[in-house]
């Protein structure tokens, strides 16, 4: 069983191998978020860029919780200094962890710190589950052709942003679901700030009538669940 949750933004939880994992925790100062940093436990906490609406609170709840962070090897040093747990991996790399193997994949974005430290490249995960579910987390992203060799790996879910401005708008979101081919889809980064409001639902009926993927659209605190 693969769960996973949507804070707003682009902050999840997912539930996998009978692990708590927290991706990009960003709760304070998010204004869709429904639940505090304090609030939520980690076993594993996943950052996918340098930018403080990803690294969010990850430093409060990985000591609060003891928890792991994996993220790239820049992002692990900085976070190693603050007296945080991690484990360091890079893109293309996958490591088998206890809750499944997780590859960092391209993405086509910036990373820099909130300090302004150099965070290395931004990164998407490519999560197997130890059911042998495929979950893509494409991360801050513009579209990239190589999309298509990460859908080659047969995708049961895929998690894209589509606000538009700072990532993929829906246009080009489109075009990352023909490229992805997922089972399943669902929308972030989106609807936190004007500057990224969108129609997720105008968007799921374009996607459903020129794919075959089902978009799922979360509301914050909502869950989907794969088995
Ligand atoms: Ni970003
Ligand atoms: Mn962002």
């Amino acid at each position: 069983m693969f769960k996973i949750t949507w804070y707003g933004h682009a902050t999840l939880g997912l539930e996998s191998g009978g692990y708590r994992i927290l991706v990009d925790p960003f709760f304070s100062g998010n204004p869709l978020s429904p639940v505090r940093a304090d609030q939520v436990q980690a076993d594993f906490i996943l950052v996918t860029h340098g930018h403080g609406d990803h690294v969010g609170d990850t430093v409060a709840i990985a000591r609060r919780c003891g928890a792991l962070v994996i993220s790239n090897y820049e992002i692990c040093n900085w976070l190693d200094k603050k007296g945080v747990k991690t484990h360091a991996q890079h893109l293309g790399g996958g490591y088998q962890h206890p809750f499944g193997y997780l590859k960092l994949t391209f993405a086509l974005h910036g990373s820099a710190l909130p300090d302004g430290t150099y965070g290395g490249n931004p990164a998407g995960f490519l999560l197997t589950t130890p059911d042998g579910l495929k979950v893509y987390l494409a991360g801050d992203t513009g579209l990239f052709g190589d999309m298509k060799l990460i859908g080659e790996e047969g995708l049961d879910l895929a998690v894209l942003p589509i606000g538009d401005n700072y990532t993929m708008g829906p246009e080009d979101a489109l075009r990352a679901v023909k490229l992805l081919q997922p089972k399943h889809v669902i929308p972030i980064h989106f609807g936190t700030f004007d500057l990224i409001r969108q129609d997720a639902q105008r968007w799921a009926q374009r996607v459903q009538a020129d794919s075959s993927a089902r978009v799922h659209i979360l509301k914050a605190d909502e869950s989907f669940e794969l088995s």
